[in-house]
């Protein structure tokens, strides 16, 4: 039996009639860009994250760039962010004329902490990203309390619940990526911003559409980034469905751990009070390269992800610290994800865990957990 590191197709598949109907509807209101549909589910996502605003944008990695301008963020300032993330994290900085500031991670949760992000601040720190990585949650009102607002890179985070409230409703604003492998994956590319700050959803709503509000007057340089129509209807379909998946997921992960995986690698922790909706699950193991070679080997997804931490991507040199990273890059060198969706059930996760033990049985010095 294969088990693929996402199923994105099995949790779609009881939906497949009302996805079609609400593409129909789309194209026979011959409405394909913002509209209607589109503030339909910015209502939805809102409401969904417990934000008072959603502002639908052409995919996460611009919602990242908006947002921060939008927060006031432009050339001379500095942004914090970490470098053990997906590179759009830190991409989406220069183009609003900032700096990224690269901090560094727990390896533990993936995630920033307050004393990380401290370490980074300096005096032009305009503002904080700070990624929920894999679906965990960092601790934003600690890191807000440093006193820099934070944009909460919640791209792999919707659906996950904090003892703060759920990512996207925590920081000053928060961004989203619709990406079809993401928690809620439309069709094609999408993104969105939330934020209870009605003035800077104001400035992102005006960003997103060449910074004008009425087509005449064109106030500041601006974007042409606009969640499509049947995006948004194909994300309403899901939406009311996410708080199921995100259970599965969670289960999923319970599975691995009744399973026996945590005797053989070191499991994801969640941050303390969260309920990560793992978007992927991470786990560290000293030969994770070889751990991934067995497992796909008798059909069984894994993947290695960041193996090049944001800071020493080429593209990044001119921005990379004179600090080391050290817990960016224990994370960068031990980290394997395994498969995680919905619908993964115990067979497969046993199914998992005796491929790993059978594998690290024949190599007793990669076995085990480790703390750093
Ligand atoms: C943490 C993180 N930030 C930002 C993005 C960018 O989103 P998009 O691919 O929709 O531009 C992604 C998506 O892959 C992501 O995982």
């Amino acid at each position: 039996m294969s088990v693929p590191l996402f199923d994105t197709a099995s949790p779609l598949a009881p939906l497949r009639d009302e996805l079609r109907d609400a593409i129909l509807r789309v194209v026979d209101s011959g409405a394909f860009v913002l509209g209607p549909e589109v503030q339909a589910f910015e209502h939805e996502l809102a409401s969904f994250v417990g934000a008072s605003e959603a502002v639908g944008v052409g995919n996460g990695t611009d919602a990242l760039t908006i947002a921060l301008r939008a927060m006031g963020v432009g050339p001379g300032d500095d942004v914090v962010v970490p470098s053990f993330t997906f590179y759009a994290s830190a991409e989406a900085i220069p183009p609003t004329g900032a700096r990224p500031v690269f901090c560094d991670v727990d390896p533990e949760t993936f995630c920033v902490t307050p004393e990380t992000v401290r370490a980074a601040l300096t005096a032009k720190s305009k503002a904080v990203i700070v990624v929920h990585l894999f679906g965990n949650v960092a601790p934003v009102a600690e890191i807000e309390a440093l006193g820099v607002p934070v944009l909460e890179d919640a791209a792999q985070a919707l659906g996950s619940n904090g003892p703060e409230g759920r990512p996207g409703s925590i920081g000053t604003a928060a961004t989203f990526s619709f990406f079809p492998s993401k928690n809620l994956g439309g069709f094609g590319d999408g993104g969105a911003i939330t934020t209870s700050d009605p003035e800077l959803a104001d400035r992102a709503r005006r960003l997103r559409f060449h910074g004008s509000r009425d087509k005449i007057t064109f106030e500041e340089v601006g974007y042409n980034s606009r969640l499509d129509a049947i995006q948004a209807a194909v994300l309403r379909v899901q939406l009311p469905h996410l708080d199921r998946w995100s259970d599965g997921r969670r289960a999923a992960a319970d599975h691995y751990r009744r399973a026996g995986l945590g005797e053989l690698v070191s499991l994801p922790r969640a941050s303390p009070g969260a309920e990560p909706a793992w978007h992927l699950y991470v786990v560290r193991t000293p030969e994770p390269e070889s751990l991934a070679a067995a497992l796909q080997a008798q059909g069984i997804g894994a993947r290695c992800y960041y193996r090049v931490a944001t800071h020493q991507q080429p593209a990044m040199r001119e921005f990379a610290p004179d600090r080391q990273l050290p817990g960016t890059e224990l994370a960068a060198r031990t980290n394997l994800a395994i498969p995680i969706s919905p619908v993964l059930d115990e067979e497969q996760a046993h199914e998992v865990v005796d491929a790993a033990r059978s594998h690290l049985a024949a190599r007793p010095l990669a076995v085990g957990t480790f703390r750093n």
